[in-house]
Formats: structure tokens, C-alpha cells, sequence
């Protein structure tokens, strides 16, 4: 049998960052606020000439390099986002071309938060069942591009960046037990009305705005969010004391502490970048990743726990042994 094994991470952020003062005096809010409801201090915005794809390829290189290995050496490249550069054709085919890469395949998904996830787990299929040999797997996002800059109860929450892993297809007896261990994905569309987007193609014919019912999304969050992580334990055979890192999709601080209080997971093994990155939707988790493997936390051999919630309402868990 075949394992994914996590090859290298990289990730991007725009030059322009905003930081919480900046909203003062655009919508009734203070820096005060924004901290104490979500943990924000800061997020990166998208400036002139950076888009999905262009923060997503800067990434993607990154984690090339950190794995050793060359554009041509890729033969699938899953992104995900819900914020693509056109309606088509899919950011990753316009990535593909980017990075010079004229073989193998390319394809979009949209989960939204949960996107990386559900990216990592179609990656990890593909690899398994033969198909693909290396995969580039990439959250990537512009939602300051999708925001009611008038809408105080969003517009304070949310960042662009984006992030990549290369994973590669090993034989699991000389994986040394590396590799995606475990990996369960959710969904209930009867939530759709409490996060989504008010345009698009076949309904407005316009992109839309995000909207968002916070207080009904905070209500499901961290019970969604421990379900399935618990699920993951029970198929993985181990508990919260097992875990080496647990990097949580970065949507809101007071869900991450939550979550890991109510798993019983230790905070000082807990990711977060929310004060700095906000919520960058499908880029978050592949942007913590980035940051916790680059300054030395995540090593070979860490059990690492990633967790997702998003609209639609999807959500996830995948157990990764680096
Ligand atoms: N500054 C100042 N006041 C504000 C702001 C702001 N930026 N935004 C809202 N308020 C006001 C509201 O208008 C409301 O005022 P009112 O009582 O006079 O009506 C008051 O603050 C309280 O609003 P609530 O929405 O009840 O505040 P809450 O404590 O729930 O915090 C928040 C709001 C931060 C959005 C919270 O509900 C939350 O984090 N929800 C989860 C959202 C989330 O994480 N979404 C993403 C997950 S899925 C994904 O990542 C796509």
C-alpha cells in the first residue's frame, strides 16, 4: 500500500498588511474590539497585481524548494479556494502554466475554510490509488476581494495569502510511518444561509459579497469542529496527550481555545497565526503549517492534528505524521 508523505511546505502573504486602527474611522469598530472578540490584530491585503493565483504561486515555489524538488517533478496540483482569479478556467490550471508544468492535472476545489482540507484528502486519494506520484497541494485566497468594506461585522476578519505542501506517494513499509494517517471530511448544506457569498455566475451574474450570520456560525463551530476530530482519534487509535501540534483552520481565537479545551489538548502545542494572517479562509491552515515548520516547531516525526470549519457548512480533520 501507498502513503502521502509531506515532502515540503511554503507559503505567501501580501506586502500590504492592515492592521486594526486602520478601521477606525472606515466603520464604527476600534482595535479594542477586534482583539477582544477574535483575537485579530493584523491582516494581509492583496495589493495591485496580486491575485490568487500570483499568492499561490509564490507559495507553491517555496514549497518546492523546501522539498528539494523541481516544477516538472509534480504531476497533480489540487488548490483550493473560493476566491479564483476567473470563474474559469480553475486558478490551478492557470498555476500549472505559471510554474511550467505541461504534464499531469490540475484541478480546483471549493470547500471554502475547509477547502485545504478536502484539497489534501482528493491529493492523498489520487496518490494512493496510483494516479499521481507528486502532488502540490495549495489553499490559496483574496477574500478582501469578496468583502462589504462597509460591513463591520466581516470585514474586520478576514486576510489573503496563501500556502502549499508538496506530498509525495510512498511505499507505506518504508514510509517509517509518516504520512496522512487519517482523514475525515463533513458537510451539511442545511447551513448554507449562514456563510456564503451574494452573487455569482448563474444566479447574479456578479461575484457577490461575503455574508455572514457570526453568532449562528460560532453556535456550531467548536461542536462540528470537536465531533470530528474525536472521530479521527477513535480511527487513529489515540487521544488528545498523542498529539504533537494541533494547527486549526484560523478563523477566530475564541474558537481555537475552545476547541483545544474542549478536546483536552495542551495549548502550548496549539498553531496560531490569527492575530497576524485573520482568517484566510482555505490558506489558513496550509499558512500555519508554513510558519510552525519554518521557525522549528514541526519536525520529522510529529504527530500533526489539522481541523477545519467553513460555509456550506463543511468541515474536517486530517491526522498527518511528519
Ligand atoms: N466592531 C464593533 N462592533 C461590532 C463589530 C465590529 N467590527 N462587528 C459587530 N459588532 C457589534 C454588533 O453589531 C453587535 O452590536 P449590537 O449588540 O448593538 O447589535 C455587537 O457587536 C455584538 O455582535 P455579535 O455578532 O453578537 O458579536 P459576537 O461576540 O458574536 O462576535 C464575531 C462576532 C466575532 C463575528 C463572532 O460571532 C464570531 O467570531 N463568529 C464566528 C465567525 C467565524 O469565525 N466565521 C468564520 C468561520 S467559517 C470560515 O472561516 C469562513
Amino acid at each position: 500500500s501507498i502513503v502521502s508523505v509531506v515532502r515540503g511546505t511554503g507559503s505567501a502573504l501580501p506586502a500590504k498588511v492592515m492592521r486594526n486602527r486602520d478601521f477606525e474611522g472606515v466603520v464604527e469598530t476600534s482595535d479594542e474590539w477586534i482583539r477582544q472578540r477574535t483575537g485579530i490584530e493584523q491582516r494581509h491585503i492583496a495589493g495591485e497585481g496580486e491575485t490568487t493565483v500570483s499568492l499561490a504561486e509564490a507559495a507553491a515555489r517555496k514549497a518546492l524548494e523546501a522539498a528539494g524538488l523541481e516544477p516538472v517533478d509534480i504531476d497533480l496540483i489540487v488548490l483550493a479556494t473560493a476566491t479564483p482569479d476567473n470563474t474559469f478556467p480553475a486558478s490551478a490550471v492557470q498555476l500549472q502554466d505559471r510554474l511550467g508544468i505541461a504534464s499531469g492535472f490540475a484541478f480546483d476545489v471549493h470547500a471554502v475554510c475547509s477547502g485545504f482540507l478536502y484539497a489534501l484528502t482528493t491529493a492523498d486519494m489520487y496518490l494512493k490509488n496510483g494516479q499521481a506520484r507528486r502532488a502540490l497541494v495549495v489553499g490559496a485566497e483574496t477574500f478582501s476581494r469578496i468583502l462589504d468594506w462597509q460591513d463591520r461585522s466581516t470585514c474586520v476578519l478576514f486576510g489573503d495569502g496563501a500556502g502549499a505542501v508538496v506530498l509525495e506517494a510512498v511505499a507505506a513499509a518504508e514510509a517509517n510511518g509518516e504520512g496522512i494517517l487519517v482523514s475525515k471530511l463533513r458537510s451539511d448544506g442545511a447551513h448554507k444561509d449562514k456563510l456564503y457569498v451574494d452573487g455569482g455566475p448563474s444566479t447574479t451574474g456578479t461575484v457577490g459579497h461575503l455574508r455572514m450570520q457570526g453568532r449562528e456560525v460560532f453556535k456550531h463551530a467548536v461542536g462540528m469542529i470537536t465531533d470530528v476530530i474525536e472521530a479521527c482519534f477513535a480511527a487513529a487509535k489515540i487521544g488528545p496527550a498523542d498529539i504533537d501540534w494541533f494547527v486549526p483552520h484560523q478563523a477566530n481565537r475564541r474558537i481555537i481555545d475552545a476547541s483545544a479545551k474542549k478536546l483536552g489538548i495542551d495549548m502550548e502545542k496549539v498553531v496560531v497565526t490569527v492575530d497576524r494572517h485573520g482568517n484566510t479562509s482555505a490558506a489558513s491552515i496550509p499558512l500555519a503549517l508554513d510558519t510552525a515548520v519554518r521557525d522549528g516547531r514541526i519536525g520529522k516525526g510529529d504527530l500533526v492534528l489539522l481541523e477545519a470549519m467553513g460555509g456550506g457548512f463543511t468541515w474536517g480533520a486530517v491526522l498527518v505524521r511528519w
